[in-house]
């Protein structure tokens, strides 16, 4: 079997969580092959809510093995974290059993998010996802696989601290590291984690070899990726189709299907313009009845129209194979749906995104306008997605208004829609009848 991968298609929290952890009850592996835990993965199953910022969204499927690839930066004490909790509501320690971590991936040390904290302009989540990126293209990084050579070398521990220490007090920091306390880290990190670290890339291969399917799971969105988003107001890693299998260690021949996740309006968090984002009783309405809060930050998520301009930006980049449409319920009870089709920049209708900021930031949309269709309660919408599902109607079991919405979207973004998310439960998602 080839790999699917799962991408995020806006600026992040498009519910990338929710479509992994039902695609891999089919799978064996899940992959994380960028970013960090600067993402939070909400999945609901009944009663219980999970939230995950570095384990794959798998975890909840005992039969997946987990993987956190090459491509990754990774705080160890938030693993820890997680891994606690994990095994507190399971019982289970994955740690070398079925949750690997890539001898290539980087660690994130405290040093890296004291120097996060001083950021003021991008609007980062301070968890240290850049500074580690930095110090990995500086090639003065930390490893998981360089983790035994250095641990208990003073002489390292000495300069590296050194080095830390003079970034930190030149960027106007008052923390220090000192050389005892980074030996003591690695100390932990080694002990907490060397059963997992291995040549996942190597695994991969071999599953993918003997048939087994694979799920490569993005983090982040489209948008934010450090070369085809909206610079410098992005993340630091490549969050798209062309990292999937990079920084999983295998090669992009293994992939099939490509599902761009993209949510029914869009959200943003951070700083960085966004073109459809609405200040007004309709913007409300997205962030109340979308409850659009950062699993990661808490921080409120800016709300706004579904942007055509954007997702056809996201498509060139990723070739989609299909959409997984999120939140459709959230836009229940507006009398009137925009779309976003294209921008006025300078007095001129433009049809693709500027890559300079400023121009993004003088973008307005160009909308056409749909019918709205009616609220329901999450327990009907729930009922209607079990309902399609089990009697194979795809969104036929949708109100019309809400058909005519997904229709426009394929056409307009030029990608079919796979599924339509209808609610946060694991079973309000309605598959596609063609
Ligand atoms: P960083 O990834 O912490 O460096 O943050 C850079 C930008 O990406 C900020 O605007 C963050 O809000 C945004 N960002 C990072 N991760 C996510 C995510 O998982 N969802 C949404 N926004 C994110």
């Amino acid at each position: 079997m080839p790999a699917t991968v799962i991408l995020g298609s806006q600026w992040g929290d498009e519910g990338k969580g929710k479509l992994v952890d039902r695609l891999a009850e089919q799978a064996t592996w899940v992959v994380r092959f960028q970013g960090g835990n600067n993402a939070g993965h909400t999945v609901v199953l009944g009663e219980q809510v999970l939230k995950f910022h570095l384990l794959p969204s798998g975890i909840t499927r005992k039969e997946c093995n987990l993987i956190l690839g090459d491509g990754m930066v990774i705080d160890p004490w938030v693993l820890d974290h997680e891994l606690v909790n994990w095994n507190e509501s399971s019982g289970e320690d994955p740690r070398g059993e079925r949750l690997f971590i890539s001898e290539r991936a980087h660690i994130i040390l405290p040093y890296h998010r004291y120097m996060d904290s001083l950021d003021k302009k991008i609007g980062t989540t301070g968890r240290g996802i850049g500074p580690t990126y930095a110090d990995k293209i500086n090639r003065i990084g930390l490893r998981f696989g360089d983790l035994a050579e250095v641990n208990g070398d003073l002489q390292w521990a000495s300069s590296s601290s050194e080095r830390m220490n003079a970034s930190l007090e030149a960027a106007g920091s008052l923390e220090r590291i000192t050389a005892d306390s980074l030996l003591e880290d690695v100390k932990w990190i080694c002990d907490s984690f060397s059963t997992s670290i291995t040549h996942t890339g190597l695994m991969l291969d071999n599953a993918l070899k003997l048939g087994e399917n694979v799920i490569l799971e993005g983090a982040q969105g489209c948008l934010l990726d450090i070369d085809q988003g909206t610079f410098p107001y992005v993340t630091s890693s490549v969050t798209s189709r062309g990292n999937s299998t990079h920084g999983a260690g295998i090669h992009p021949g293994h992939v099939d299907e490509v599902i761009g996740i993209t949510k029914a309006y869009i959200t943003r968090v951070g700083n960085g313009a966004m073109p459809t984002e609405l200040f007004d009783e309709v913007g409300n309405h997205l962030g109340t009845v979308g409850q659009e809060f950062g699993t990661t930050t808490g921080r409120k998520r800016r709300c706004g129209w579904f942007d055509a301009v954007v997702m056809r930006h996201a498509h060139r980049i990723n070739g989609f194979t299909g959409l997984a449409l999120t939140k459709l319920d959230v836009l229940g009870g507006l009398d009137e749906i925009n779309i976003c089709v294209a921008y006025e920049l300078d007095g001129k209708e433009v049809r693709e995104m500027p890559s300079s900021a400023s121009a993004l930031a003088r973008c307005k949309p160009i909308y056409v306008t749909v019918p709205g269709f009616p609220s329901h309660s999450l327990s009907e919408w729930l009922g209607i997605a079990k309902k399609a599902n089990k009697d194979g109607t795809g969104f036929k079991a949708l109100p019309a208004a809400a058909q005519h919405y997904i229709k426009q979207l394929e056409v307009l973004v030029g990608v079919p829609c796979t599924s339509v998310g209808v609610g946060p439960d694991r079973d309000a998602t309605i598959d596609s009848a063609e």
